[in-house]
């Protein structure tokens, strides 16, 4: 199945989740930062993976610019999975969080969600991760790969 895990990070943390992520899945993989992903590498996925650094509970303008880019053109069968990172404080319980609010948009759009969105913990705004999320995200992405058999 062809994949394309498309991210935005602004540290490199969430960068190096998704290429984490990539490594659990088999198959023919593209991983892209927004911003350098465009409507044709969308063409012939089975499988979307968005991943996101939360930001004040919002997704980031590249994802979104992206979104947007794609809207009403991702096959209705596509699979969709979400990630993001974010920080282990009381801020996601104020603000809600990045990959939550996104599912909410696709299941809206008639998409499946297979597997919930899932999150990843840095240190500190700026990093670096916390001990064992990149292990944990090529174990999230071999899911991933299990559900969609
Ligand atoms: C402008 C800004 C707003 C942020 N807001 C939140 C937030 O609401 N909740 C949270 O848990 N982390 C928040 N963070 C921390 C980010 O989650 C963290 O920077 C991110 O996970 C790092 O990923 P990256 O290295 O891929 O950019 C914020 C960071 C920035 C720069």
């Amino acid at each position: 199945m062809k994949t394309l895990i498309i991210f935005d990070s602004m540290y490199g943390n969430t960068e190096k989740i998704a290429k984490a992520v990539a490594s659990g899945i088999s198959g023919d993989i593209k991983v892209l930062k927004a911003g350098e992903a465009h409507l044709l590498d969308i063409i012939n996925i089975g499988l979307l993976v968005i991943g996101l650094p939360t930001q004040g509970g919002r997704y980031t303008k590249p994802i979104a610019a992206f979104l947007n880019e794609i809207s009403g053109q991702i096959k209705k069968g596509t699979i969709i999975a979400f990630f993001d990172t974010r920080m282990p404080s009381a801020w996601v319980k104020i603000f809600g969080f990045a990959a939550g609010k996104m599912a909410d948009y696709f299941k809206k759009e008639g998409f499946q969600i297979v597997v919930p969105p899932e999150p990843f913990f840095v240190q500190g705004a700026q990093g670096p991760l916390q001990d064992g999320e990149p292990e944990r995200a090529v174990a999230w992405g071999k899911d991933i790969s299990l559900k969609i058999k």
